[in-house]
């Protein structure tokens, strides 16, 4: 099968399958994996780039934070994508994911009731007959507010067929555009997951109103061949995650669904409107704002995905690329790491590079990636393309701090306690701190904690090289957690230690911002 084949298969005439996007809510909802406003945004402009159809932005009644996230997500979105809330059937739920979303061109309430014999007798406390009449109330109000709304029956694959059937029929009566029925704890497999999608369409007397979805979980590592099954089932809406983020094992990863219809567009007669070439992309963004790092070998996007070690198999690749390859690393962003430029390269050279990368900054940003970029090619004789992203990374990270870090020492090794004296700009405010610790990253934080004191435990310390090479930056994730929250925070440079002390500091701020946000709401209450 050659590249042309694969690309014959992505016509017009497939039947087309919505992509339906849930980082920002099933994905962020995973433990540690929260991000910020600013962070979500970026990631909701990307999904939209990308020509994601349905971005699911968050849980508008869970917290103040992710009503204004939804929000601003819905505002900022254009006329292509259609921008979820998360509702629970609960009429509170509703209106605040209603008022969230209203302001997109495409606002869509996706409201979800359990509806398997488990969850009714130990988590809803309710009659079969009750959960009918709360689906039928609850989507009516939904529909009240938005001309699309999405029932989901929560652990739908543990639920009786028959009981399932007249849940959709309860629910595509009330108004209900799409129907999901997930997978909820992964536990279903391929053929069932498609026979139930085939039966409840088939039984239900008005299926053809609503277009029906899959959600899938990955605790048996099924969820993308679920949902692949679902769709032949009849679905022709698949929810998914960038990296398959997600509760406990993750939910299906939107590239390897993107990547399996493309790819076997001789098999699937199906299509997405997603631009594949911004996989690789998305999925550093998002392993970068979650902190979540890629699995070497994870299929599409994983460091290893294209690369052949084994004599016969480099031998083949040498011959022709398609002995090996079923798809090209091109089509799915990943390029040959590439020499950009040198410390003589200006203002110009710098903005064309970052237009290459997909960003796009104001003049401000431009001017400070600038003088980092000049500092960093002045430190490190080879600047790559992936040192440019990761600056960039940064500086979206910093623009909004009022915590940052100015100078950092060191001294550490075989002699004792490391040392480490550090200043750092308090909301203008130049402070400095001397510390010493159990090696050099203890004696750093040590020193920061000693300037902003807090009571955050730190969850997740993490170092990777951006690049090959010992000269190559560290790009550092700190998790904190305080009351039940975390955040991430992260920084990068060719130094270690003060790749360290940025992702701590960052990190910091994150937790101040979150105070802040939760003082407001106590005194707004
Ligand atoms: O896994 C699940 O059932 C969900 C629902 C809220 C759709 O995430
Ligand atoms: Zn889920």
């Amino acid at each position: 099968m050659t590249a042309t084949q694969q690309n014959a298969g992505q016509t017009a005439s497939k039947d087309k399958i919505v992509v339906f996007d849930t980082t920002l809510r099933d994905g962020e909802q995973c433990p540690g994996a929260s991000m910020t406003f600013e962070e979500k945004l970026e990631v909701a402009e990307l999904l939209e780039a990308m020509g994601v159809d349905v971005i699911e932005a968050g849980f508008p009644i869970a917290s103040q934070g992710d009503f204004e996230a939804v929000q601003e997500i819905a505002r900022r979105a254009g006329p292509d994508v259609t921008i979820a809330g998360l509702a629970r059937a609960i009429s509170g739920d509703i209106a605040r994911a209603g008022e969230a979303v209203r302001v997109a061109k495409r606002p869509r309430i996706h409201t979800f009731v359990s509806t398997s014999p488990i969850h009714l007798a130990h988590q809803m406390k309710k009659s079969e007959e009750q959960v009918l009449d709360i689906i039928s109330a609850t989507v009516a109000q939904a529909r009240n507010l938005v001309d699309d709304v999405e029932w989901s029956a929560m652990d739908a694959t543990r639920t009786p067929i028959e009981y399932l059937i007249r849940c959709v029929d309860a629910a595509i009566k009330a108004g209900a555009t799409t129907i999901n029925l997930p997978d909820t704890v992964g536990y279903a497999v391929p053929e069932e997951y498609a026979a139930m999608f085939r039966t409840v369409i088939e039984r239900v007397p008005g299926s053809d109103k609503a277009i029906f979805s899959t959600h899938c979980h990955d605790d048996l590592g099924l969820a993308v061949a679920n949902s692949l099954a679902g769709v032949a089932g009849g679905a022709r809406q698949i929810e998914c995650t960038i990296n398959g983020l997600g509760e406990r094992a993750g939910n299906a990863a939107l590239e390897e669904v993107v990547m399996a219809i493309r790819t076997r567009g001789d098999y699937y007669a199906y299509r997405t409107d997603v631009e594949t070439t911004m996989l690789t992309r998305a999925s550093k963004l998002v392993s970068a704002v979650s902190a979540f790092p890629v699995q070497y070998n994870k299929a599409i996007v994983g460091r290893n995905a294209f690369s052949h070690e084994s004599g016969i198999h480099q031998d083949g690749m040498l011959k022709n690329a398609e002995t090996y390859e079923i798809m090209t690393p091109e089509s799915v962003g990943v390029k040959a790491t590439s020499l950009v430029m040198g410390k003589h390269s200006g203002r110009h050279a710098f903005r064309e590079k970052l237009r290459e990368l997909g960003y796009e900054l104001g003049e401000n940003a431009l001017e400070d990636a600038f003088k980092r970029f000049k500092d960093l090619a002045d430190r490190k004789k080879h600047v790559y393309d992936e040192d440019i992203e990761a600056l960039v990374g940064d500086e979206v990270a910093v623009a909004s701090e009022t915590i940052r870090v100015l100078a950092l020492t060191v001294i550490a090794g075989t002699g004792g306690p490391a040392k480490a004296i550090i200043t750092l700009d308090v909301e203008g405010t130049h402070i400095t701190k001397e510390m010493s610790g159990n090696g050099p990253v203890d004696a750093t934080f040590n020193a920061i904690r000693a300037i902003v004191p807090h009571e955050a435990k730190m969850s997740l310390y993490q170092v990777h090289a951006v690049t090959e090479g010992t000269d190559a930056q560290a790009e550092v994730s700190v998790r904190l957690e305080e009351d039940g929250k975390s955040v991430t925070g992260r920084g990068a440079d060719p130094d270690t230690m003060v790749a360290s002390a940025k992702a701590y500091v960052s990190a910091v701020n994150k937790i101040a911002v979150k105070r802040q946000r939760q003082h407001a709401q106590a005194a707004t209450a």
